[in-house]
């Protein structure tokens, strides 16, 4: 069964303080969060004074790829559930000396965006919210027309044999990612809602970057 908002304040306290060093797992089977981050940032085409929010932030991962899309001038959101990941992305942007980092503690199903914010993105977090259809639907509603979203999330891999989709599955257990949240599509969410949209799976159909902008209100 999912986990509800509290198992993941609760997990995330626990594993904000080894959640980078933890990354080591998935390099040594070959899978590049790292790579995935800078594409899915990528794709919000980000530019010098922009304004980007970055949806259950955790550590700040996205940081550096953000940081370096809109540099100084821009302003980078970050909005998590959890006050130790929070802790840990004010550490990061400390020590890199980022003075445009705003760190909001709040659950992204309530979040209000901004509404002059040029960019919205959101790895590995938004899949784990069960009304991820619905703020993906407000994303495209309150920002505006050309703003960018770009998500990045692991997937059920229907071409893997079922016992290692399985396996991998129980391995991001940890992390919040059980059978019901690896079977959402939030792709598809943004597929409904914005235009323009790319769609790329990676590591062998076990994860999926996509990317839309906010159409004009007349449709697509
Ligand atoms: C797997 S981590 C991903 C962190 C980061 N985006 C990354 O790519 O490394 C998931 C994060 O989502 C946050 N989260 C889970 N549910 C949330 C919610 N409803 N609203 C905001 N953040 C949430 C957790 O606290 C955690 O920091």
């Amino acid at each position: 069964m999912a986990w509800d908002k509290e198992d993941f304040r609760e997990q995330y306290s626990k594993l904000a303080r080894i959640y980078d060093p933890g990354m080591w797992l998935y390099r040594a089977l070959g899978i590049d969060m790292e790579a995935y981050r800078k594409i899915a940032a990528g794709a919000l085409m980000l530019k010098p004074g922009d304004t980007v929010v970055d949806l259950g932030c955790g550590t700040g991962l996205n940081f550096p790829y953000l940081q370096a899309a809109v540099g100084d001038t821009g302003k980078i959101i970050g909005v998590d559930l959890t006050p130790a990941m929070l802790e840990q992305a004010e550490q990061r942007s400390k020590k890199a000396g980022w003075a445009n980092v705003e760190l909001i503690e709040a659950d992204m199903s309530s979040y209000q965006f901004p509404a002059g914010a040029n960019g919205l993105i959101s790895t590995l977090a938004l899949a784990t919210v069960a009304d991820y259809d619905d703020i993906v639907a407000r994303a495209a509603r309150q920002l505006p027309q050309g703003a960018a979203f770009a998500e990045f999330d692991l997937q059920w891999p229907q071409r893997w044999p079922t016992w290692l989709a399985k396996f991998a599955t129980l391995l991001n257990r940890p992390a919040g990612v059980t059978f019901d949240v690896i079977d959402r599509r939030p792709a598809d969410s943004i597929q409904r809602y914005f235009s323009a949209v790319e769609a790329r799976e990676v590591y062998f159909g076990a994860g999926v970057i996509c990317s839309g902008i906010v159409p004009d209100r007349e449709g697509k």
